[in-house]
């Protein structure tokens, strides 16, 4: 059996991705790509949204019993009646929890319902995904401080997470550059895909570092502290991330008109190589979000 610590580390892990795949799908076919491209585009990944949804869902209903078992140092608490509705009603821990199974009980079914997210839908999922600023270290702040932590922390998971949640329709869309129906949409998607991408990775990195200096107080160089190494690991993988995305755009993109499929072929690689640090990036967050950064 693996331990309570573990399980919410994993639970942290199922959520993050699974609502980042929920707002990258919603902001990819509300905001990026034109109506005929969406419709193709959501026939062919709407299981996979769907599978998001569940996940979502269900990582966001284990997240109070979890917790609990944390607490209670060992899994009988998780079925503890007393110790989960006293988590659930007095404790903040149990309002982030009451708001995000509210709001991924609500985007599971719409997304279910409908994979092409229209905006109001790409909005509930951005809220499910900014919900998981209530279970950060912003806690340990309060006042104002603690606001601004909150509000930081929500716009570092939306920039961060439209970053790699519209990575992940990327390749759908490389794949139809050349369709004779779809190719005007898909490059019209890649195009907004790229001017709104500069704003997000320069969002997410200028929110990361208030972020760490809101937790921190200083640079994370202490090789001692396991939250500043694991910050340090992840902010290695951000910057490969971020020159993985220029290589993309300043290299490949311009290539494609005179050396198209080589040109495709390198950005499908790097968008794919992107993903995986992505990947990396919520598992370390998953954990590092966990362990007290004093220590
Ligand atoms: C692709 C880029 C990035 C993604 C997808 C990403 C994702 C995340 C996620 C999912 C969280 C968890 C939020 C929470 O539990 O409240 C988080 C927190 C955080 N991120 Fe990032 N992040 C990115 C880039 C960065 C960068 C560049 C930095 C630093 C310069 C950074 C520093 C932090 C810090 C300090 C936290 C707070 C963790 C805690 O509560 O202890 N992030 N990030």
């Amino acid at each position: 059996m693996i331990a309570p610590e573990t399980g919410l580390a994993l639970c942290r892990l199922l959520f993050s991705a699974a609502a980042i795949v929920l707002y990258g799908a919603g902001c990819f076919f509300a905001f990026l790509a034109p109506l005929r491209l969406g419709r193709e585009i959501s026939a062919a990944a709407g299981a996979g949204i769907r599978i998001a949804g569940v996940v979502s869902f269900a990582a966001s209903l284990s997240w109070l019993p979890v917790e609990a078992a944390v607490i209670g140092g060992g899994w009988p608490s998780a079925i503890d009646g007393p110790t989960l509705s006293a988590l659930a009603f007095h404790t903040m821990i149990g309002t982030a929890w009451m708001v995000r199974v509210g709001l991924a009980l609500l985007a599971a079914a719409l997304f279910i319902a409908r994979p092409r997210a229209g905006r109001g839908q790409a909005m509930i999922a951005a809220a499910l995904l900014a919900s998981l600023a209530l279970s950060g270290h912003a806690e340990m702040n309060e006042g104002a401080r603690r606001t601004l932590h909150i509000l930081n922390d929500g716009l570092h998971l939306l920039a961060g997470g439209f970053w790699l949640g519209s990575l992940i329709m990327l390749p759908a869309c490389l794949a139809r550059l050349r369709d004779p129906v779809l190719g005007g949409e898909a490059r019209t998607a890649l195009r907004r895909f790229s001017q709104a991408g500069h704003v997000a990775v320069a969002l997410v990195i200028a929110t990361g570092i208030v972020n760490s200096a809101l937790i921190l107080g200083r640079w994370p160089d202490d090789p001692s502290s396991p939250y500043q190494s694991l910050l340090d690991v992840k902010i290695i993988l951000v910057l490969a991330m971020t020159g993985l995305a220029v290589l993309n755009r300043y290299y490949f993109v311009p290539r494609l008109k005179t050396w198209h499929e080589r040109a495709v072929a390198g950005i499908r690689t790097g968008t794919l190589v992107e993903i995986a640090l992505g990947a990396g990036v919520l598992a370390l967050v998953a954990v590092f979000g966990l362990i007290d950064p004093s220590g």
